[in-house]
């Protein structure tokens, strides 16, 4: 047996702020038993204590001497499902509404990097390997390399690191290194540590990791050019025999439109015309929309950053407000886009509807209510909106870039093949043509449309597959 432990800050059920705590939900699930024992480390936040207080059964205390921190915690175990996580308690760093943002975030994620040594040691439990997730957690490998070699169990642990996202890599004062982590001078004056002259996470999260993936296979290869390299293109291409891009799938039981609670009307490819017409009727009347279900229903469900692209979306809205279409957005971030969105729904109530916020149901039923999704992103290292919608019945249209353009075939009329809509360059224009193509297939080509909404559920969306590529990283990584 195999023992792989997931260390994240975020994942499903306990806490989420984007696609991270889906797949750190579903990829341990996917994994094959028979041959593997996965376990998850994540830190005890406060609103995940406050709502699993009664699972969680306490193990042991740790103290983490690093640096200035001089802190204990607390290790509590909670089984879901047959899957067994381990949460670190410390009221200081994690008894706080939120998983990111704060201002001394690096002190937080320095102390979990080691508390997550520190528990192993404790515990007496040694993975053979760890798969850490996003720059939160990337100094486990330097720890454990540099800092705990002399220990021979945690020594022969191998890392894979799993990139997210690129563009948000922990960069901060090299003081870090010494401050917090207690690594050596020598490791910074020999490079392995340093970045220019600063401490930056992700960088050393790739150096040190003995495998390193990210979620998808365009995006591995985006990451390795300077466009899209957010200036670690040099140190993955240095690595690139050891990058692999695996595609993220879903968890296919979370989001089965046939047994989901939060939608108004069950379904699947038998009844999906039915399901999809009663989800949208619902959806109209909840949002405040007017209820008519032969009006084309696009809308995004989506973290409001620049890489999302809203910014087209905000670019062409005048002209697209001119054909015979609803909008509706889900989503928060940054107060620009939310403004803006603000402002149109103010001026063309009952068309157009923005929801600010995360609602995990609405979410659903959005999933379930739309006729097409948009993801113009300006980047998308894999993206699993795209992926719910399809398994929903709800065609994307996405921009092609990372994952996007991995798992969306365009629509191709002369064959019949395709489950979705794309464009190529970053440009309103470009996408609002590609937004009049759906238009006229849904208005004018019925049968057509019906086939792609089909074809998109019936698309295999589940981690299966990909399971099995990490499954052979991990076996490369042992044998490597
Ligand atoms: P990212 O992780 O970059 O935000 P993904 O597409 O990988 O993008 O994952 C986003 C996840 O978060 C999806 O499960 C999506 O449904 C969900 N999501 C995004 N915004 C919201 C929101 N406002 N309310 C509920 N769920 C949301
Ligand atoms: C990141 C990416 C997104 C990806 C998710 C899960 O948040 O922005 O594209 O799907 O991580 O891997």
């Amino acid at each position: 047996m195999i023992r792989v432990l997931f260390a994240a800050f975020e994942s499903l059920p306990f806490i989420k702020t984007g696609g991270l705590a889906d797949v750190v939900y579903a990829l341990p699930r996917a994994i094959d038993r028979e041959q593997f024992d996965c376990k998850v480390v994540m830190p005890l936040l406060k609103p995940v204590k406050e709502k699993y207080y009664e699972g969680l059964k306490w193990k042991d205390k740790i103290y983490v001497h690093s640096g200035y921190i001089n802190e204990e915690a607390d290790i509590y175990s909670y089984d879901l499902d047959g899957v067994e996580y381990f949460f670190i308690d410390n009221e200081n760093y994690f008894g706080r509404d939120g998983v990111y943002g704060f201002k001394d975030d690096v002190a937080r994620f320095s102390f979990f990097n080691i508390a997550v040594i520190e528990m192993m040691i404790k515990l007496d439990y040694y993975p053979d390997i760890i798969h850490e997730n996003d720059y939160h957690t990337a100094l486990i490998p330097a720890l454990c390399k540099l800092r705990y070699e002399a220990i021979e169990k945690i020594r022969k642990i191998r890392h894979i690191f799993t990139i997210h996202n690129l563009a948000y890599q922990g960069d901060y004062d090299k003081q870090v290194l010494f401050d917090l982590l207690s690594f050596d001078y020598k490791d910074f004056d020999n490079g392995s540590l340093r970045y220019n002259d600063h401490c930056n996470f992700m960088k050393i999260g790739i150096v040190f990791a003995d495998k390193v993936t990210t979620v998808s296979k365009t995006y591995a290869m985006e990451i390795q050019t300077p466009e899209r390299g957010e200036n670690l293109d040099v140190i993955l291409k240095y690595r690139r025999e050891d990058l692999y891009g695996i595609v993220n799938g879903i968890d296919t039981e979370a989001f089965n439109p046939y047994t989901d609670k939060s939608i108004a009307y069950p379904y699947n490819t038998r009844n999906y015309l039915k399901g999809k017409r009663e989800n949208k009727l619902a959806l109209q009347k909840e949002l405040g929309l007017k209820e008519e279900e032969d009006t084309l229903l696009l809308g995004m469900v989506s973290r409001l950053t620049f890489q999302k692209g809203a910014d087209l979306l905000l670019g062409c809205m005048g002209e697209l407000l001119k054909r015979n279409v609803q909008i509706a957005i889900l989503g928060t971030g940054e107060s620009r886009y939310e403004y803006a969105f603000r402002m149109l729904e103010d001026e063309h109530k009952g068309r157009f509807v923005y929801y600010c916020g995360y609602n995990e149901a609405l979410a659903h039923r959005m999933y379930a209510g739309l006729d097409l999704l948009l993801m113009p992103s300006l980047f998308e290292p894999c993206g699993l909106s795209q992926l719910i919608a399809m398994r929903y019945g709800t065609l994307p249209l996405v921009r092609e870039t990372g994952g996007l353009k991995d798992t969306v075939e365009p629509y191709n009329e002369y064959t019949d093949e395709g489950r979705g809509f794309t464009f190529g360059p970053y440009n309103a224009w470009d996408m609002l043509s590609v937004i009049d193509y759906a238009y006229t297939q849904y208005y004018d080509h019925k049968d057509a449309w019906k086939n792609l909404i089909k074809r998109a559920m019936r698309y295999d969306v589940s981690f299966a597959r990909s399971a099995r590529e990490y499954e052979e990283v991990y076996r490369k990584a042992l044998n490597g």
